[in-house]
């Protein structure tokens, strides 16, 4: 047996070693069972004295939590702040000259932002803001590649207290045009293009197809950051170049003093049903979320941690560990505009060690993937900067978790695997490394003051070790406040009726073992996770149905050793059954389609043609049996309700 079988086998944990608790910001179990136990004794006066001590507040809060609105909770809400005088301004009189941003472009080239640079690019982009009369509560939509800008825009948004929407760089025009209208901005940011990979990535003529589909006035201003050198078309009197936007602006802009509650941004994300779900948070209780859990779970110390999340700002780890949380805890951190592979699978750990990386945040997807590229390319690298490295998106399998733990932590540092998602704006469950012993693909236990529980389909609490619904009993500053322009469908889809309307149900199972640590099993809806990012199929679905040759389609998920999951679509076409070549050609013209409707991220991996798809009789389709087909398993359902088994046949060959 190897060792590591035998780890696996004997389901081992791994304290963290004498010298990271003993430096650790909470040191020891009794530690984090002292801030849980007071969590427990007084919820309010927990949070409120957490809210006290982390945030800088221009007018304090007298009133801790209102709940007589539940499921629309409020926190701190007659407190007065800014988010981004909480990241920046608060920092200056001890930071100015100490470094924010290491920026690595994708060809390599390396710039820095101190505090004080950062601080004056955001004032002069905020005045920008201003002068095209962007006001507070306005939506701005951020559609940029990843770089120091991506965020100066963010920062600027909460400096004059606009509410961002950040869209992720590899969303079609389609979908962008899709978040442009449900938000109702006026106004979107955007770069001519990205760079990755050594290829451009054209940002602005998305923009352009997706305000021709939104109609032409439904956009005011389009601002545009030349990165790319990539040609443009302009619409005068719309557009205007990022460079001429700050020409001449002012480099201080007084922040706008912002209620607690008012939103900070809205993130869209993928649902079980209908069109993507605009998830909106808070500007406190965000913050306090995000600046808890880099103290708790990355053990944050501004003063010597080099601070490295490999998000991208178009998800949510991207806005709360590179946007605002490193920057709320004064560190220093390095952000990268590339992809993990370019020019070299050795990228990342070459990264680690130029930039002296001490805490390594990624997502499990890439690691199985550098694994794959070179099980011992990190040993070319002097990776012992390293003290702390965490995962995040889905689940770790154990093997890569050993990996990650030997390979490029040399045992030496914690990995903080952090269970949380798009709507809980933070860490939920996850190890404070200096408390708790992980286990290789366990996310172990909820930060203190987070009230998890597994429970049936009724809301009664399951005992240890029984798979059920992952919900959290109540409600926690960082959580979304409501779906924007739909509350009904955040009530619903969130506080169900059935678990009493105030447990927040999270959509994921999970079970707990006799230590009481939390495994994630997957998600109790029909969300996929591939590569750690949330797709509906539904979305997939309607987004095949709309495409002229198909009658109708299903998309389920199937394992993938690299993705986690892959996308397998069955799909009957108006026409015939293609066969053969032709069934490659509808499943390339298909695939397309879906790059162009959603993004690249939704491209079914598996084709599977027939002349019908399975149903019962009642004309339901059988998902549990395409699921089953999807993975070519052994069909152990009964199918004696099916009303044309004959497809079954067809439907197992992949075009
Ligand atoms: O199913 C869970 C999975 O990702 C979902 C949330 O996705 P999203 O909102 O896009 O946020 C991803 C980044 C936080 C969850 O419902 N998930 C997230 N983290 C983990 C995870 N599954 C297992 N282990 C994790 N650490």
């Amino acid at each position: 047996m190897s060792y590591i079988e035998s780890v696996l086998h004997e389901n081992r944990s791994f304290p963290p070693n004498d010298e990271f608790q003993e430096r650790a910001n909470v040191s020891g179990l009794d530690a984090y069972h002292a801030l849980c136990a007071r969590a427990e004794a007084d919820y309010e006066q927990h949070w409120a004295a957490l809210a006290r001590e982390n945030i800088a507040w221009h007018q304090p809060f007298t009133r801790i939590l209102d709940e007589s609105n539940a499921p629309f909770y409020r926190w701190f809400d007659d407190g007065v702040l800014n988010v981004s005088y909480n990241c920046i301004d608060r920092h200056l009189p001890t930071r100015a000259a100490q470094t924010a941003l290491i920026f690595e472009a994708d060809d390599g080239a390396v710039t820095r932002l101190t505090y004080q640079q950062l601080h004056d690019e955001v004032c002069a982009f905020a005045n920008g803001l201003k002068a095209l009369k962007v006001r507070r509560g306005d939506r701005v939509i951020i559609y940029m590649p990843m770089g120091p800008q991506a965020i100066v825009a963010m920062q600027a948004c909460a400096r004059i207290g606009a509410i961002h929407s950040v869209v992720f760089g590899g969303f079609s025009a389609k979908s962008l045009c899709e978040r442009i209208i449900d938000a109702q901005a006026r106004i979107v940011v955007t770069a001519d293009g990205g760079l990755r990979g050594g290829k451009t990535i054209p940002l602005k003529a998305a923009v352009d197809e997706a305000i021709a589909l939104a109609g032409t006035d439904a956009i005011d201003r389009v601002i545009v950051y030349q990165r790319a050198n990539a040609p443009v078309a302009w619409q005068e009197g719309r557009d205007i170049w990022w460079h001429d936007c700050v020409h001449g602006m002012s480099t201080s802009c007084e922040p706008e003093w912002m209620n607690a509650e008012d939103p900070l941004f809205i993130l869209y994300t993928s649902g079980s049903t209908g069109t993507p779900k605009g998830v909106q948070h808070s500007s406190a209780g965000y913050l306090l979320g995000a600046m808890l859990s880099m103290h708790w779970v990355f053990d944050a110390k501004a003063d010597t941690d080099v601070f490295w999340c490999t998000a991208d700002v178009g998800w949510i780890t991207g806005h709360t560990y590179v946007a605002y949380g490193p920057l709320a805890m004064g560190m220093t951190q390095v952000i990268f505009e590339g992809i993990p592979t370019y020019p070299d699978a050795g990228r990342f750990w070459r990264m680690i060690q130029n930039h002296r990386v001490t805490t390594f945040y990624t997502a499990p997807t890439a690691i199985r993937s550098l694994m794959k590229a070179g099980v011992d390319l990190p040993t070319q690298y002097d990776l012992s900067s390293l003290r702390l490295l965490g995962t995040v998106g889905e689940p770790i399998n154990p093997q890569a978790w050993m990996w990650f733990y030997q390979t490029v932590g040399h045992a030496r540092c914690p990995i903080v695997d952090t269970w949380w998602q798009t709507e809980t704006g933070a860490h939920m469950i996850a190890p404070l490394p200096g408390a708790i012993a992980t286990k290789p693909g366990s996310c172990t236990r909820p930060l203190p003051g987070i009230l998890t529980d597994i429970v049936d389909e009724l809301g009664t609490a399951l005992t240890s070790d029984q798979g059920g619904y992952l919900v959290i009993k109540r409600p926690f500053p960082s959580l979304l406040r409501t779906l924007w322009n739909d509350p009904e469908r955040f009530k619903r889809v969130y506080f169900p009726a059935q678990l009493g309307g105030t447990t927040y149900l999270t959509g994921d199972s999970a079970h707990r073992d006799e230590e009481g640590y939390y495994w994630i099993m997957g998600r109790i809806d029909d969300v996929l996770n591939v590569s750690g990012h949330r797709l509906g199929t539904m979305e997939i679905e309607s987004a095949l149905a709309a495409h002229p040759l198909v009658a109708e389609a299903a998309v389920v998920g199937k394992p993938h050793d690299i993705k986690g999951e892959a996308i397998v679509a069955f799909v009957v076409l108006k026409g015939a059954c293609p066969e053969g070549e032709s069934a490659g050609e509808v499943a390339a013209v298909l695939r397309a389609w879906i790059a162009q409707q959603i993004g690249a991220i939704a491209k079914p991996d598996d084709f599977r043609f027939g002349d019908n798809l399975p149903k019962t009789r009642s004309g339901k389709i059988m998902r549990r049996l395409l699921r089953s087909l999807a993975c070519g398993a052994a069909i152990e359902q009964d199918i004696s309700t099916l009303e044309n088994p004959a497809v079954l046949a067809q439907l197992k060959s992949t075009a």
